[in-house]
């Protein structure tokens, strides 16, 4: 196979760092290595492989399979290599005739209980069996197949992503301890001795019974193709692979796309990815069928009005429709009129091109993103108390933390290749608090337990910052010294006077947030005291009302206790898309250009006025919620959507689609006839991130590559289509590759001078800051001063949400992803992960539940101020009492007709985590969802006349 960076070494036992190097001779050649390395490991630094089965470096040795074994001069036997560590002036021999002769006598035992069907097996030339008994040179099996054997055992497929097929099991173990190093999920065993030793799911269940969650380190893992791929089962083994980055969340992780023609047959989690380490989530490792599927729109779309049929066109025709209509529109109605929204799920170049087309073609700022709408509040709150809008860590950083504090977060869903990267430390024994008010995974779960778990209301986390801030500063735990010599002494003194006023104390805050305060106390002590703190949180934080000001109280908490500017600690956004981070950076928001830079700002304006060679508007743009406004008030007329479904994402449905049905032109660019799609005028068919080349940066900051693993369906990338845009519309953007658009975002990006494709393909990938000060990155930032110099302190009054319960609705409606799906699902719920997650539910007490006739299973309907829906309920103690939670990436759920408009007094990033509600027992949908599902039907129907036509 080839692939663009081979490195396919497997050292067998994993890398040990030390101080102490250690110099030792195999096969008569000296090798020095640190201290604490495996035999096996040294071998293979030397070039020398040593026959093995059990072992693998991601893994810690187990020493089950001796095939391993060498002899070291002065000893007896013929110690395993992988469970053998070095040691000075060892003598070892991996190669004479004994060893070659007990290694035979391993293998033939392995093989005489193996079924000899190589040649049809789908693990045919990628076997590691296969590979051994050739290395050890077995020409024959003595023992006869008659005798008891697992050649008959039965296949469990239950997984609809790969099969377990027993009769190939060599019981090596891999998989189990994969299982437990890799994932933390613990879901495998090894049942029963001896002969009848058994890999087990569970209490030897089928897989998808067990706590299994679909990883695939098991695969990954196993030596024989007793775990396999399906895909590969049904497809064959690939012939060459192209490494890429992950589409779905912010952990980014690498991935090597191995393909077959041009048919995509596995997605192997790449072993050099900096974010992930060669390992995977069943998203990003078995969920991208989605690229393939049949809803694809493959041919550019044009309709006068959303009550017409689609008339399939040229992209000529289609590109030119929507310029004169956008033309059109600007003459008639203003400049103002139009505008566009961008994806995080977009590459950084597209997100670029969008903010450039808009603001050199349309002549406005009209531009934002889907951040608006998720993590807005980082960027304003980051910057106003650090200097950057972004999180201040990578995430190996991790690995030195001694307290882990999560908020608002639920990593082993959203993040969850990160989350078992956190679960590996937190085995080691960090020491772990998480504010939430659900009780997430990892409140508890194999090897790992909460120190603390604040369970506080929805809406009230700035008075729980504020609390655990007054015990730090009222018990003398801040770091002084950290505070006064990195931070604004004026601003430090301000923010101790006020958070250690009586009113912040935990037991004031107590009755608004529900959490005792011996508990605030208890977290605040061990977050200040218990060496590096590091601070990891989600769109808990943001998703409020006072989103921004919570952002900036944990900035506070961090400097305050000097856990900033190196490894182990930080403030750490995790983004939820996979280039939240990236569509920040550049420029998508209305009142920013690339690089976090106003626009009123006259020399970045001036700097981009140059270089894009027409005027700017001086003035900020129009933010998601004001184009909702503007376009029923009649001002805001044409919108060009790329990657994104507003009519399903955003908050309040029937707002945003009475917005939607207000313009004169809607302009979708995406692989599905989307929500928002059905209100459009022209669709443009997108391309998936397996059809395009590009870069997206992660909650790390790191810019990672993105490259074409086959051709766009629908004939162009997306960038390309957004240049032919702006071209019909006047405005010639002659890219001939997204590598040039990087290299202009780099000449006109302080934070990006340093980057080219050319060096993230050197290195794999980049963080910025990468400039003359940072060439290669720079994986934690505010090491020596804060971006903006000293770091600033914020004053957060908490300030209780508008949304406020009462005898009309009582309980609190908030709101979450899980781990089989993605945001609105529109990828995953066309992928077998439906099968973990096929609706949306509404969690809700039980005794919420009782007081209600509520029972597990059954149809609730949820009232809120904005809307009505109903769900089916999930009775758990997950929530607790006045309290209901529901994922949302169904679209007929409506979670977001529930949703209101509430939202972050500095950026407008709605209150998605509170929602007042009433729930109660109904007999059928709402009408909402009456009217969702006519209209579904009507523009699906329209849709088909389109391929009648
Ligand atoms: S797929 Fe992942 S979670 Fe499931 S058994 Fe394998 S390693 Fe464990
Ligand atoms: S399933 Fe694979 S990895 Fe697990 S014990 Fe069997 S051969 Fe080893
Ligand atoms: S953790 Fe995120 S980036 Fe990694 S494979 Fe899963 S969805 Fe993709
Ligand atoms: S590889 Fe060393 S004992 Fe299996």
């Amino acid at each position: 196979m080839t692939a663009i960076y081979a490195n396919d070494i497997d050292y067998g036992t994993p890398a040990r760092v030390s101080g102490r190097t250690v110099t030792l001779t195999i096969d008569g050649m000296p090798v020095s290595v640190p201290e604490g390395t495996s035999l096996m490991r040294a071998a293979a630094e030397l070039g020398v492989g040593i026959p093995k089965l059990c072992a693998t470096d991601n893994l810690e040795a187990f020493g089950s399979c001796r095939l391993c074994l060498v002899e070291i001069e002065g000893r007896k036997g013929y110690p395993a290599s992988c469970t053998t560590l070095v040691e000075n002036g060892m003598k070892v021999r991996t190669q004479t005739p004994k060893l070659a002769d007990l290694r035979r006598g391993v293998m033939e035992l392995y093989i005489s209980d193996h079924p000899l069907d190589c040649l049809t097996c789908s693990a045919n030339g990628d076997c590691e069996l296969q590979d051994m008994a050739g290395a050890v040179g077995l020409r024959e099996v003595r023992y006869g197949f008659d005798g008891k054997n697992h050649l008959k055992a039965v296949k469990d497929t239950s997984n609809p992503y790969f099969t377990f097929d027993p009769s190939k099991c060599i019981v090596c173990s891999r998989c189990v301890r994969a299982c437990e190093e890799v994932q933390g999920t613990y879901a495998l065993t090894i049942d029963g001795r001896g002969f009848d030793s058994v890999v087990s799911p569970g209490q030897l269940q089928p897989f998808m019974e067990s706590e299994c969650v679909s990883c695939g380190a098991c695969v990954q893992a196993c030596p024989t193709a007793t775990l396999m791929d399906n895909s590969v089962i049904e497809a064959g083994t690939p012939d060459r692979s192209v490494i890429t980055t992950c589409a779905y969340c912010g952990v980014g992780c690498a991935f090597e796309a191995e393909v077959k023609g041009s048919q995509v047959v596995r997605m192997t989690p790449y072993k050099n990815g900096h974010a992930n380490h060669g390992h995977s989530c069943v998203k990003g490792r078995f969920a991208w069928g989605y690229a393939t599927h049949r809803d694809r729109i493959t041919k550019p779309m044009i309709r006068k009005k959303i009550s017409d049929p689609w008339q399939e066109v040229s992209w000529e025709e289609a590109i030119g429709y929507a310029a004169s209509e956008f033309k059109r529109l600007q003459q008639e109605y203003g400049r103002g009129s139009v505008g566009a929204i961008s994806s995080s799920r977009c590459t950084n170049e597209e997100t670029y091109l969008m903010q450039k087309l808009v603001r050199a073609a349309f002549g406005n700022n009209n531009i934002d993103t889907c951040a608006r709408v998720c993590h807005s509040p980082t960027g304003f709150g980051l910057k106003a108390t650090m200097g950057e809008s972004a999180g201040t860590q990578d995430f190996d950083s991790v690995r030195e933390s001694d307290v882990i504090m999560i908020i608002g977060a639920n990593p082993t869903d959203g993040h969850p290749v990160f989350a078992s990267h956190m679960k590996r430390r937190l085995r080691e024994g960090a020491r772990l608090i998480i504010i939430d008010p659900r009780r997430i995974d990892l409140v508890r779960s194999p090897h790992v337990e909460a120190q603390y778990h604040l369970k506080l209301r929805p809406g009230t986390n700035v008075a729980i910052v504020n609390a655990l801030a007054h015990v730090v500063v009222t018990e003398g735990l801040a770091n002084e010294e950290f505070a006064r010599a990195r931070c604004e002494v004026d601003s430090y003194e301000q923010w101790k006077e006020f958070v250690s006023r009586p009113e912040h104390s935990p037991e004031a805050t107590e009755e608004i947030t529900g959490v005792p305060a011996a508990e605030v106390r208890g977290a605040a002590r061990l977050f200040a005291t218990g060496g590096n703190g590091a601070i990891y949180y989600g769109l808990g934080v943001t998703e409020h009302s006072q989103g921004s000001t919570m952002v900036m109280g944990i900035a506070n908490l961090a400097m305050a206790t000097g856990n900033l500017g190196r490894e182990g600690v930080g403030v750490n956004p995790l983004r939820g898309q996979n280039n939240v981070q990236g569509s920040c950076d550049m420029g998508s928001f209305p009142h920013e250009l690339p690089g976090y830079r106003h626009v009123l700002d006259d020399p970045t304006r001036a700097l981009f006025e140059t270089a894009y060679g027409v005027a700017l508007d001086p003035e900020p743009g129009l933010r998601i919620p004001n184009m909702f406004d503007a376009a029923l008030d009649g001002s805001f007329k044409g919108l060009y959507l790329e990657g994104e479904d507003i009519a399903q994402s955003d908050p309040n449905t029937q707002h945003v689609t009475a917005s939607l049905e207000a313009m004169e032109c809607i302009v979708v660019q995406d692989l599905f006839l989307n929500e928002s799609a059905k209100f459009a005028h022209v669709f443009f068919p997108g391309s998936s991130f397996l059809e395009k080349n590009g870069t997206f940066t992660n909650a790390e900051r790191r810019i990672s590559p993105v490259r074409k693993v086959m051709e766009p369906l629908g004939g162009k990338e997306d960038w390309e289509i957004t240049a032919e845009l702006s071209a019909a519309l006047g405005y010639p953007m002659p890219y001939r590759h997204p590598s040039e658009i990087m290299d202009e975002i780099a000449r006109l990006t302080p934070t990006f001078t340093g980057v080219s494709y050319e060096k993230i393909d050197r290195l794999g990938s980049i963080q910025w800051p990468c400039n003359d000060k940072a060439p290669e990155g720079t994986p934690v930032m505010h090491r020596e001063t804060f971006v903006r110099g000293k770091g600033r302190f914020m004053l957060t009054e908490y300030v209780a949400t508008e949304e406020k319960v009462n005898r009309k609705y009582p309980l609190i409606l908030t709101t979450g992803r899980i781990l089989s799906q993605y945001n609105v699902g529109a990828q995953t719920r066309r992928t077998a992960n439906v099968d973990w997650h096929e609706e949306d539910r509404l969690e809700i007490h039980p005794h919420d539940a009782e007081d209600r006739g509520i029972k597990e299973g059954e149809w609730v309907g949820i009232v809120s101020r904005a809307g009505e829906t109903t769900l089916r309920a999930r009775v758990t103690e997950r929530v607790q009492p006045g309290v209901v939670y529901t994922t949302f990436h169904h679209p007929e759920s409506g979670a977001n007709v529930i949703t209101t408009e509430n939202s972050d007094w500095a950026t407008n990033c709605p209150e998605y985590k509170v929602t007042a509600v009433e729930v109660m027992p109904v007999f059928h949908s709402s009408e909402w969802q009456s009217r969702f599902k006519q209209f579904t039907e009507q523009q699906l129907a329209l849709l088909d006349a389109r391929a009648r036509a």
